[in-house]
């Protein structure tokens, strides 16, 4: 079976009706393009639970800030459909922006509270209400019974989620593990925007959170970890740091001195033109023995 790629809801939805004549069951993978690895990981995750594979690519204009790189985004429709093509993913759904928000398009989708005022909700605001926009559209559009998101965006997925939950959107929300390139640096189609010396920098990200969260596992003091932490990042060469700090793994609350419950240390830090982000499960040891 070979990729079929369609550019409307109509198309999306006549597929997905002929599957389901057929008692197939399907997952949906969104994504926004300039695929890697990171995002075949996700299919083959996403074939493990259902038939048929769709992988949506849409640059989501509503989920960028204006200063940020939503026009320097890259966009490599044919390259990613070869690599769909050969992980076996059935449909490819890649609309317009005048398809996913045509003229008099009015609705806003948003998640309240302590999960999207943190992290990266508060170093871009409006970012997480342009992903539940577009995340419930692409459900609803497709109605699989399961969609796949990376641990990479882990504030991401957790808001997806919420909103799931609260609009009881009838799709199994699944949490996928970050794929790294041999060095540990997390995949990301970001990781385009670093330079040759840049991407020798890179990895320290993920050094760093590494060495936080082995301490902090067995009861080190968050305080003076994140401090040098925090140090290392910046001598390493990125700057600034948009944020570098630990929180329960269910609520996203700030975790106090120590760690003793499921937590995971989060950063976000610039490197030339890139904002890079990265987090790691900080399992107690208590927990983990
Ligand atoms: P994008 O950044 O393209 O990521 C698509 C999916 O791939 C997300 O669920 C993300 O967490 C996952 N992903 C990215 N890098 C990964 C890695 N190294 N390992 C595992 N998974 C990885 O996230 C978005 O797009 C958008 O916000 C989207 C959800 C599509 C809404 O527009």
């Amino acid at each position: 079976m070979s990729l079929t790629t369609v550019h409307t809801v109509a198309d999306l939805r006549a597929t997905v009706a002929a599957w389901r004549a057929e008692g197939l069951r399907v997952a949906l993978v969104p994504t926004m393009g300039a695929l890697h690895d990171g995002h075949i990981s996700l299919t083959k995750l996403a074939r493990e639970h259902a038939d048929r594979v769709i992988v949506s690519i849409f640059v989501n204009p509503t989920q960028f800030g204006p200063t940020e790189d939503f026009s320097a985004y890259p966009r490599t429709l044919p390259d990613d459909q070869k690599l769909l093509d050969a992980a076996g993913v059935a449909l490819c759904f890649a609309p317009s922006v005048d398809e996913m928000y045509p003229e008099g398009f009015a609705t806003k989708v948003s998640v309240d509270g302590a999960m999207t005022n943190v992290l990266c909700g508060a170093a871009r605001p409006g970012h997480f209400d342009g992903v539940a926009q577009i995340v419930t559209k692409l459900l609803l559009q497709s109605l699989p019974d399961c969609a796949i998101f990376g641990q990479k965006d882990y504030q991401q997925l957790m808001v997806i989620r919420r909103f799931c939950d609260d609009l009881n959107i009838p799709v199994d929300i699944i949490g996928a593990k970050i794929l790294r390139e041999k060095d540990g640096l997390a995949m990301s189609s970001r990781n385009r925007y670093l330079s040759v010396t840049e991407r020798t920098i890179a990895p320290s990200l993920n050094r760093v959170l590494a060495e936080i969260t082995a301490k902090a596992a067995t009861g080190a003091e968050l305080g003076p970890l994140l401090a040098k932490g925090r140090q290392d990042i910046l001598a390493a060469g990125f700057d600034p740091i948009d944020y570098l700090e630990v929180r329960d793994a269910l609520t996203l609350e700030l975790v106090g001195q120590t760690v003793t419950k499921p937590a995971r240390i989060f950063v976000a830090a610039h490197l030339g033109k890139a904002r890079l982000i990265d987090n790691h499960a900080i399992t107690p040891a208590n927990i983990a023995g």
